[in-house]
């Protein structure tokens, strides 16, 4: 492959650079794996700042996989509510007991990683890098861009072109030593230097290299999307309360917001009249009560936003909705302490 430069002064100069400016983080105390692991899958999509209190509290909770794998689900769950895409919680207990029960030890191959759910090939690199120092490439968020920029990859980062050209620019300026400060080196640089919209070039180690610096573009690459359009969803949600409880449900534990709670809510289209909505979900619970409009919230997922329009209603007694089901009543102080999903938290902070 024709490289502008050589793998070996990049790699020189961001290890020499990491030295130097290399984050304290909590994730890099030791080298245990379930600890790293556990670091990468919550940075999936989630920022150092956001992730850090969430993993210190995991870790005060299950320290070891083996209590991970011995907790339940929900516990998991609980652990985790507030950081957003659940399927990593799933993912990260269903593969605590898949190496617990049939392996014993954590895996330290490429195969072996990639063989555990919720483990893609970037986080199979920054895994076997950081805890085993084994050279492997990554191409997480932040990689991704030093990388566009360095090469000044013009085109749209996320075709399968620029993921093949991209993975291949990884593996070579992987370098066979030191695999675990580059590793974090190469993250760290994205997160702090080559940061999106205004990169600080001047405090750059990779400066001299870089093609976006020289053609002057680093700060309008990567190539921006395209806006797309996130479909609207319109759902009314009802707090029911009798006597200072609330009816809230578990979702289904497989599926979107797997595990979280809720208020008992029902889809509407926008012709709907959401009071009678409102109306027919309480008669659907087998309830009785006026229903008040509370309030409009607003939520965005990463493939559709959420209008709620909320409603409340008193209601004098819990009887008929023991044949509800699903539907619990729990007092404030519970409910508080069950993993809320984040729209309903906002219904119920509001
Ligand atoms: N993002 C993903 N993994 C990371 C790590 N180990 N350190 C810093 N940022 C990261």
């Amino acid at each position: 492959m024709n490289l502008p430069f050589s793998p070996a002064e990049v790699s020189k100069r961001l290890l020499s650079w990491y030295g130097r400016e290399g984050r304290t983080l909590p994730w890099r105390e030791n080298r245990d794996p379930y600890r790293i692991w556990l670091s990468e899958i919550m940075l999936q999509q989630t920022t150092v700042t956001a992730v850090i209190p969430y993993y210190e509290r995991f870790l005060q909770r299950l320290p070891t996989i083996e209590s991970l794998a011995a907790a339940s689900l929900d516990d998991v769950i609980s652990l985790w509510a507030g950081l957003g895409y659940y399927s990593r919680a799933r993912n990260l207990h269903r593969a605590a007991r898949q190496i617990v029960s049939e392996q014993g030890s954590f895996p330290d191959t490429l195969e072996g990683l990639l063989a555990l759910p919720g483990i893609g090939r970037s986080t199979a690199g920054a895994i076997l890098s950081i805890a085993f120092d084994t050279p492997a490439p990554i191409l997480d968020g932040n990689v991704r861009r030093v990388l566009v920029r360095l090469f000044a990859w013009q085109e749209d980062p996320r075709s399968s072109r620029a993921e093949k050209q991209l993975w291949q620019w990884a593996e070579v300026l992987t370098p066979d030593e030191h695999s675990h400060d580059y590793a974090q080196a190469i993250m760290d640089l994205g997160a702090t230097v080559c940061v999106p919209r205004t990169p600080l070039c001047e405090s750059c180690p990779l400066r001299e290299l870089c093609q976006a610096f020289k053609q002057d573009c680093a700060t309008l690459l990567p190539v921006a999307r395209k806006q797309v359009k996130l479909p609207i969803r319109r759902q009314v949600a009802l707090l029911v309360k009798c006597s200072g409880d609330y009816l809230i449900r578990q979702r289904p534990t497989e599926g979107f917001l797997g595990g979280l709670w809720e208020f008992p809510v029902v889809e509407v289209s926008p012709e709907q009249n959401h009071r009678q909505s409102a109306e027919f979900l309480l008669a659907d619970l087998g309830l009785t009560g006026d229903v008040c409009e509370a309030d409009a919230v607003r939520h965005a997922y990463s493939h559709f936003k959420l209008e709620l329009t909320v409603f409340s209603v008193e209601i004098e007694t819990k009887t008929s909705v023991a044949e509800a089901g699903e539907y619990t009543w729990y007092s404030e102080d519970a409910m508080k302490r069950l993993p809320l999903h984040g729209a309903h938290k906002k219904v119920y902070s509001k």
